[in-house]
């Protein structure tokens, strides 16, 4: 297939350099692997991989989740990055300008972009609310005093979570404003090594905790006695999968995005190695941040979302200074999820621009305030909403299974036939050897990846979502 197209795309360089100073850009490769990996360290890391791994078998979730990493994330990262960078257009301008008839495919990412912010958001607000819980109660030695209370009553609450949630919008949406190298660019050179520092102060405290070798040995040491049957097996191995999705923000046009904005100095595959390091990286840091914390007071590790807003607050009642460290650790969580949060307002946010011609100020103020719209009614659906249950689901799980059961895979599974099949991998490489890098020399593994493996994987996701097994 292709062959003249091929040629084609191969002579006609596309010529972006008007459009790449109209659109802006990063400045810098540093400041394109920053912002990435701002995007990619989220909520991922800090909320749902401590407790996914936590419900799925600690240590052999992670082997799973590295497995996963190196065989999925790497290669698509590498796909969607020069995707954007050949197009200079976010995901449905990237997709048209190579190929009509997968216009479609970058309207999924948007699509995706779009939903999974609403419902981040939300998130992003209990977040928000937790941090001034703390930060209220800074020198009392109990912040909540009743935990589970707490929780059930707050998000239950309508005024406190949709504040939160139209806090968290705004606080993304005036970054965006920005545009990319001021916005974007400027506040992860600031925040993603404060989160560093941050994290690395909460993982000092855990782990001199009594007993914390319980919960570092839990995520670190496979317990495969833990695999009772194969659907735990499957479970554990779709949920891995699953995680590396949504922590690498593949499959929602986040790096097409991000891509389109980039120098052709920029090493891409460095960067589609480096991220996902750097991602992981937190990850452990984020697991060794709160598990040994859990084990240490005997608190039970697999229980599910409400790890970090149940559990982690019963641990900082019986810590010492538990209250500042509770403030510290919300930050640090608040960090995490702006600099992902801005990256999928950014996906929409471009598409806007490049796509509808509006200005980055109408794109995004509009684009935010229909997202904070849909995302009141996920705020609302476990209090004045919760009623409202589409297809027997409150909105909170119907959105948050659309994104990681359906839009996310599909988008993941476009990017790989696409670049795979329909474009080629010659192409991809071709892009990825401009601005004078090392040539590329992995063709036959990037090819096998992005064509057999990757999709095959995802198939598995997506047939596994359909029939409800996972
Ligand atoms: N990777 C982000 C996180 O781990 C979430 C995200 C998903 C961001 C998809 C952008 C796109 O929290």
């Amino acid at each position: 297939m292709g062959k003249n197209r091929k040629i084609s795309s191969i002579t006609k360089p596309i010529s972006n350099t008007i459009d790449a100073t109209k659109r802006g850009g990063f400045s810098s490769s540093m400041g394109f692997i920053l912002a990435a990996t701002g995007s990619a360290v989220g909520l991922g890391n800090i909320w749902k991989f401590p407790y996914v791994a936590g419900q799925s078998g600690g240590g052999v979730f992670f082997i799973f989740y590295l497995v996963f990493t190196l065989l999925i994330g790497v290669p698509i990262l590498i796909a969607e990055m020069t995707l954007g960078r050949k197009t200079r257009q976010n995901p449905v301008g990237a997709y048209r300008k190579l190929d009509k008839r997968f216009t479609f495919a970058g309207g999924i990412g948007v699509a995706c972009a779009f939903v999974v912010l609403s419902f981040y958001s939300v998130i992003g607000g209990w977040v928000f609310n937790y941090l001034i819980t703390y930060g209220k109660n800074l020198l009392n030695t109990i912040a909540i005093a009743e935990p589970v209370q707490f929780y059930n009553e707050f998000i239950s609450s309508s005024l406190a979570p949709v504040t939160g949630h139209l806090v968290f919008m705004l606080l993304t949406c005036l970054i965006v404003l920005g545009g990319v190298s001021a916005g974007i660019e400027k506040t992860s050179k600031i925040l993603l090594p404060a989160l560093f520092v941050l994290i690395i102060a909460v993982v000092v405290r855990s782990v001199t905790l009594p007993d914390a070798w319980k919960g570092l040995s839990y995520l670190f040491i496979p317990d495969w006695s833990s695999i009772t049957s194969t659907t735990k097996l499957l479970e554990i191995v779709l949920s891995a999968m699953g995680q590396v999705f949504f922590t690498l923000s593949i499959g929602a046009g986040t790096m097409i995005t991000y891509g389109s904005y980039l120098t052709k100095e920029t090493n891409i595959v460095k960067a589609a190695c480096m991220i996902p390091l750097l991602d992981t990286l937190v990850a452990v840091l984020a697991g060794m941040a709160i598990l040994p914390a859990v084990f240490s007071f005997g608190l039970n590790p697999g229980e599910g979302p409400g790890l970090l807003f149940v559990t982690l607050p019963t641990v900082f009642n019986q810590m010492p200074f538990g209250s500042i460290f509770g403030f510290i650790f919300f930050l640090l969580v608040l960090v995490a999820a702006v600099t992902s949060s801005v990256s999928l307002l950014e996906v929409v946010v471009s598409f806007g621009i490049d796509t509808l011609k509006l200005k980055r100020k109408t794109s995004s103020v509009l684009c935010a305030l229909a997202i904070a719209l849909l995302g009141v009614i996920t705020a609302l659906s476990f209090g004045a909403m919760s009623s409202f249950r589409p297809l027997g689901l409150s909105m909170f799980d119907l959105i948050n299974q659309l994104a990681d059961k359906l839009l996310m895979p599909l988008g993941g599974i476009f990017i790989c036939v696409f670049s795979g099949w329909v474009l080629g991998v010659d192409d991809i490489i071709l892009e990825i050897n401009r601005g004078g890098v090392k040539p590329f020399t992995h063709k036959k593994l990037l090819s096998f990846s992005l064509r057999y493996i990757a999709p095959v994987c995802i198939l598995m996701i997506l047939v596994s979502s359909l029939f409800g097994l996972s």
